[in-house]
C-alpha cells in the first residue's frame, strides 16, 4: 500500500456543500474518507451514495454496539451500500462481532462485491485507567486493548481502531495482517486540539499503524490539498 492509500481523511461536517468541497479537493490526495456519527446522522445514506458516485472509498465509523441479531442485520444493510470499511464496538462481545462479520460476508457474496473490512473499537482513546475501572473492568486500559484486540481477531474481524501508541502491541498480539486503524495523529508542528495521546504520521506508521485517520489538521487547514500532501510526505519518510 502507498502512503496515500493509508491516509483516511475525516469528514466531520454536517452539510453536503461542505462534503463536496472537501471531497472534490481531496479525492486524489487521500486513500479513503471517514464518515462518522455527525455526518451520518445529518445526511444518512445519501452522503454515502454521493461519495461513492465520485469513486472514493468510504470508512463508515458508526461503532455499532447492540445485540448480535441487530448488529448483524445492520452489517448486512451497510455492506449493501458498497462501503469499504466499517466498525463495531468489541465490547458488544464475541458473538456480536462474529455474527456481524458473517452477515457482511454473506451479503457481499450475494451481491458479488468485495466484503468491506470490519474492524472493532477496543477501548475508546478518550478513556483512561480510572474510567475503565469505574466501568467495572479490573484491567488497565492498555491491558483491555490487548485483551479486546485478541477477542476481535478470534471473532474473525479484520482489525481494530486503536491509538497509534497501541498499534505495535496489537500487531505483536494479532499479527501483521490484522489492521490497526489509528486516529490521534498530528503532523509535525500541527495544532493538537482535544486529542491527548498523539503521535506524528511518520511515528504512527513506524509504530505499527496500517491506516492513519486525520481530521482537523486537514479539514481546518487554509489549503487542504497542501495539508494532505504534506502529511503523505511525512508518512513516506517512515
Ligand atoms: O480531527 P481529528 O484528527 O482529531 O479527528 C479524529 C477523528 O477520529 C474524529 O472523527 C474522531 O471522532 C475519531 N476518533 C478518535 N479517537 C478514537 C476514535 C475515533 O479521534 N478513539
Amino acid at each position: 500500500m502507498t502512503a496515500k492509500e493509508r491516509l483516511i481523511a475525516v469528514l466531520d461536517v454536517d452539510t453536503k456543500e461542505e462534503v463536496k468541497i472537501l471531497v472534490d479537493a481531496l479525492k486524489n490526495e487521500v486513500g479513503m474518507f471517514k464518515i462518522g456519527l455527525q455526518l451520518y446522522t445529518s445526511m444518512g445514506n445519501e452522503i454515502i451514495r454521493y461519495i461513492k458516485d465520485r469513486e472514493c472509498k468510504i470508512f463508515l465509523d458508526l461503532k455499532l454496539h447492540d445485540i448480535p441479531n441487530t448488529v448483524a442485520k445492520s452489517a448486512r444493510v451497510l455492506t449493501g451500500l458498497g462501503i469499504d470499511m466499517f466498525n463495531v464496538h468489541s465490547q458488544g462481545g464475541y458473538e456480536m462481532m462474529k455474527k456481524a462479520k458473517e452477515a457482511s460476508v454473506a451479503e457481499a457474496s450475494a451481491l458479488g462485491i468485495d466484503a468491506p473490512k470490519l474492524i472493532a473499537v477496543t477501548i475508546l482513546t478518550s478513556l483512561g485507567d480510572e474510567e475503565v475501572q469505574a466501568i467495572g473492568y479490573q484491567k488497565t486500559a492498555k491491558e483491555m486493548v490487548a485483551h479486546l484486540g485478541k477477542l476481535t481477531e478470534r471473532a474473525g474481524l479484520d482489525g481494530v481502531v486503536c491509538s497509534p501508541l497501541e498499534a505495535g502491541l496489537i500487531r505483536d498480539k494479532c499479527g501483521e495482517n490484522f489492521l490497526r486503524v489509528t486516529p490521534g495523529v498530528r503532523p509535525l508542528g500541527g495544532a493538537v486540539g482535544d486529542q491527548k495521546r498523539i503521535t506524528t504520521p511518520k511515528a504512527a506508521l513506524e509504530g505499527g499503524s496500517s491506516y492513519i485517520v486525520v481530521g482537523r489538521p486537514i479539514t481546518e487547514a487554509e489549503d487542504v490539498v497542501k495539508a494532505a500532501r504534506s502529511i503523505v510526505k511525512e508518512m513516506e519518510e517512515a
